[in-house]
């Protein structure tokens, strides 16, 4: 079994969209993945990556450009990771976690300081990610306390940090 991760490439577009809507199971996050590519200020192309498994993508991950905001005054960059998808006959191999780490590292090559995903509570802790409560970093939406996590790439990476995150407008769309 040989998993690779590697940055996408254009020829690429389409098999992600695909992944995406069969990891899902709906087109939303397929769409917020080309949707956001559109995006030059929020999208970052090396933090669009791909696992291919005996040469076939079957999973992919994005992390893009997200504000965190207080008081309308004070903003701080930070990363959003989301969409992250693979393909049902390929989970539980290991995929999903190799692209999460991949992409860490990747962010951090990159001089992020942190990253921010709203997902399972029972999955991304592995990776190091706690409640953003812990830094009074806020969703802007109404989700579970637990759900909403954060992890800093480097130390005190959110120190001093507070306030809302601000997605990139295609979110409001999915
Ligand atoms: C989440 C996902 C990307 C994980 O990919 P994967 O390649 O199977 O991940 P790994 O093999 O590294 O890890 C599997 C682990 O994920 C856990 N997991 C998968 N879906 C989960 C869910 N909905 N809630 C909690 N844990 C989940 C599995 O229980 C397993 O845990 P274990 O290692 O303790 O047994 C994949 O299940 C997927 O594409 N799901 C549908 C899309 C989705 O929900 N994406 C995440 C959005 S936050």
């Amino acid at each position: 079994m040989d998993i690779y991760i590697r940055e996408e490439q254009s020829e690429d577009y389409g098999a992600i969209h695909a992944v995406n809507e069969i990891a899902f199971g709906r087109e939303n996050e397929a769409k917020l993945v080309d949707a956001l590519r559109r995006n030059a200020s929020a999208f970052v192309p090396q933090l669009s990556l791909v696992a291919t498994l005996d040469n076939k993508i079957v999973g992919h991950i994005l992390l893009t450009r997200v504000k965190i905001e207080f008081d309308h005054q004070l903003v701080y960059d930070s990363l959003a990771l989301a969409p992250m998808g693979v393909i049902p006959a390929a989970q539980g191999k290991g995929i999903g976690s190799q692209l999460v780490r991949a992409g860490l590292d990747k962010a951090r090559e990159l001089n992020f300081k942190s990253v921010i995903v709203l997902g399972h509570p029972g999955y991304y802790p592995r990776f190091g990610f706690i409640p953003t409560i812990r830094w009074n970093i806020k969703p802007p939406f109404d989700v579970p306390e637990e759900a909403f996590m954060g992890l800093e790439l480097v130390v005190g990476g959110l120190e001093r940090v507070q306030g809302t995150v601000r997605y990139p407008d295609e979110f409001d769309r999915v």
